[in-house]
């Protein structure tokens, strides 16, 4: 089973493929598999890792009470140093976004191109920050197949497929209590990031999903509007999670972008 040891934590990975190397980073409370048929889809084109962040998927068990994003964004470093790359096209939903966002701001050097799925460049409003504690409330109280209950209606599109639903109850129900709690912990104490956006000298492809409910497609495509020369790509029938709910789509235009192709939905 591949490993790599990161800040003294034993992280698993899932690499398929040769060349240029592209990382994948997964959302919460998800993990690597997330990105499975992606690895499937771009093997020809990139070297593709899907990591399992701290504390998730396979990774070892974290005892930190808060999982910082700026934390999980050295790890993503000391990762692609593991991996013996010296950059890597960074490939990002959620809040794997905001741990890209933050890598990019404290290693730009490491990042040749940014996609950033479903996610955004903002903190937590007063609202969302008590809208996590509430969630890690009811985590404690219904357990995972609760919340999972909660998410499988919350984060797919209007007619999610059964394969779709599977794979997010088995990602939900994957992942530990403390994990779940720390990560929200982290999130609720983000930084914005929106200054950042302007700054961001690397090809960049915002993908959304056009029935996220989480995220609102506006302020999505706001955020590719800001970042010089980004693409922005919206997918039809799928919700937050376009990887899994339209893995075609988000593989064409993963390849398009590494290829530097123009196709006619770029700006
Ligand atoms: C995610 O999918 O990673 C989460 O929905 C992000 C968040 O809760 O802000």
């Amino acid at each position: 089973m591949p490993f790599a040891r990161v800040n003294g934590n034993m992280l698993f990975y899932r690499e398929v493929g040769d060349g240029p190397l592209a990382l994948f980073v997964h959302g919460f409370p998800l993990d690597h598999s997330l990105w499975l048929d992606q690895l499937k889809g771009l093997a020809h084109v990139r070297r593709c890792v899907a990591v399992d962040m701290r504390g998730f998927g396979k990774s070892d068990p974290t005892v930190d009470p808060v999982l910082t994003m700026e934390m999980l964004a050295d790890d993503l470093a000391a990762t692609i140093d593991a991996l013996g790359a010296d950059r890597a096209d960074i490939v990002a939903l959620s809040m794997g976004g905001y741990v890209a966002l933050a890598l990019y701001e404290l290693r730009p050097s490491l990042v040749r191109s940014l996609t950033l799925i479903d996610t955004k460049s903002g903190a937590d409003t007063r609202e969302g920050r008590a809208g996590r504690d509430a969630m890690a409330d009811r985590l404690l109280d219904k357990g995972r197949s609760g919340i999972a209950d909660e998410m499988v209606k919350g984060l797919l599109g209007r007619k999610p497929s059964r394969r779709a639903q599977a794979r997010l109850r088995s990602m939900i129900e994957g992942t530990r209590y403390e994990t779940f709690v720390a990560a929200l912990e982290g999130m609720k104490e983000r930084q914005d990031r929106t200054s950042l956006l302007k700054r961001i000298e690397v090809p960049t492809l915002v993908v959304a999903g056009n029935e996220d409910a989480v995220i609102p497609v506006a302020e999505m495509r706001a955020m590719a509007d800001s970042v010089p020369g980004a693409r922005f790509n919206l997918i039809a029938d799928a919700g937050h999670l376009p990887p899994i709910e339209q893995p075609d789509y988000v593989n064409q235009a993963l390849i398009e972008l590494f290829e530097g192709r123009k196709v006619v939905w770029w700006k």
